[in-house]
């Protein structure tokens, strides 16, 4: 097949763990005859610097156009003064909205060969398998915000028709998995939790009284996914609650760098973006772990362009890495660890 992806590395390891799996997407391409455009942009601090906007308009229209955009990571210390009005961060959140990705899967898999590199025990860890759907164009993110000497506000909201889409996603992904919905809230406290648990309570007896559904409130699940994590199977929460419990759940694989994540709408267009952020603090040093872009392109080929074998081929070639040994320092491996490049190397290595 042919298809046009949009590369927007973005801000500090953003360009290299992107280059990993563009090299992969490339030998993808090679092997199974696909033929990729492949059109690159800035967004970010980098744009920023370029431009004074974190999406420039060219870059929105590319991503507009692409049918699907592998993505980086944003952030710059410099431009993170609380006082500042325009922001880096601007640019993922705006490409979100601007291209109605309501639904964010970030999955959340305990590899076998890395479980020390974990800090949790290996007891607990062997057979996780997790989905975690965030909502990602609502709730607080995108509520009004104000702001005087004095005081702040950043405004709620969440519409039936939001959490429909979510919960219906949700309820189809369990079907084809082990059929259990876990539904994450605050509806002890919160009136947009009470609305998106009505609306759970309704889709779900409506339309999927075969899927064994759980609600559960938010501090609870943030206990339960270190205490009893392989009894999850989908989750599915709101926006501020997904972002803050996946970056706890991925200390169960053990570390952000083989956490990947895929932002959906109604059509096939996706964003695909490790769940890590730009990490200055070793950008630009080649030691990054570039596994979690990798698997974000895996994702892309499957729910973008419907090319599940080829996306299963560079998962298993990733594990095939894992398995060896390739470890980037963030994996705690005991011996010298690998770069960046090499560990990209390793997975293209092990591509069938
Ligand atoms: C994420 C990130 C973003 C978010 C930031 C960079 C705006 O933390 O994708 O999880 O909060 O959504
Ligand atoms: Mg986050």
């Amino acid at each position: 097949m042919k298809a046009h992806i949009a590369l927007l590395p973005g801000d500090g390891i953003g360009p290299e763990v992107t280059a990993e799996a563009v090299r992969c997407l490339k030998a993808v391409g090679a092997r199974y005859g696909h033929e990729w455009r492949l059109d690159e942009a800035p967004v970010g601090a980098i744009a920023m610097d370029a431009t004074g906007m974190p999406l420039p308009p060219a870059t929105l229209a590319l991503a507009k156009t692409a049918d699907a955009i592998l993505f980086g990571a944003i952030g710059a210390p410099r431009y993170s003064d609380p006082a500042l009005k325009v922001r880096p961060e601007q640019g993922i959140l705006q490409l979100r909205q601007e291209l109605g990705l309501f639904a964010n899967l970030r999955p959340v898999v305990c590899f076998e060969a890395v479980l020390d590199a974990s800090p949790l025990k290996p007891e607990l860890l062997r057979g996780v398998d997790i989905m975690v759907i965030r909502e990602l164009t609502g709730g607080i993110y995108f509520g009004a915000k104000t702001r005087t000497a004095t005081e702040a506000s950043d405004l709620c909201v969440y519409t039936v028709t939001e959490v429909e889409r979510i919960v219906r996603l949700g309820a189809r992904l369990a079907r084809q998995r082990r059929n259990r919905l876990t539904s994450v809230d605050k509806a002890n406290v919160l009136e947009t939790s009470r609305l998106w648990r009505s609306v759970v309570l309704r889709v779900m007896k409506d339309e999927f009284p075969d899927v064994v559904l759980e609600h559960m409130y938010v501090d609870a699940a943030a206990m339960h996914l270190l205490r009893r994590p392989s009894d999850f199977d989908v989750v599915i929460t709101e926006n501020m609650f997904g972002d803050i419990l996946t970056d706890e759940a991925s200390m169960l694989p053990g570390s952000l760098g083989l956490c990947a994540s895929a932002s959906l709408g109604s059509g096939t267009r996706g964003l695909y973006e490790p769940i890590h952020g730009s990490a200055p603090d070793i950008a630009g040093r080649g030691i990054a772990n570039p596994y979690a872009a990798i698997l974000s392109a895996a994702l892309l080929l499957r729910h973008s362009l419907a090319l599940e074998t080829e996306a299963r081929a560079l998962e298993a070639a990733v594990v095939a890495a894992l398995d060896a040994g390739v470890r980037t320092a963030d994996l705690k491996p005991a011996g010298r660890p690998a770069s960046t490049h090499e560990a990209g190397a390793a997975v293209l290595a092990r591509l069938r």
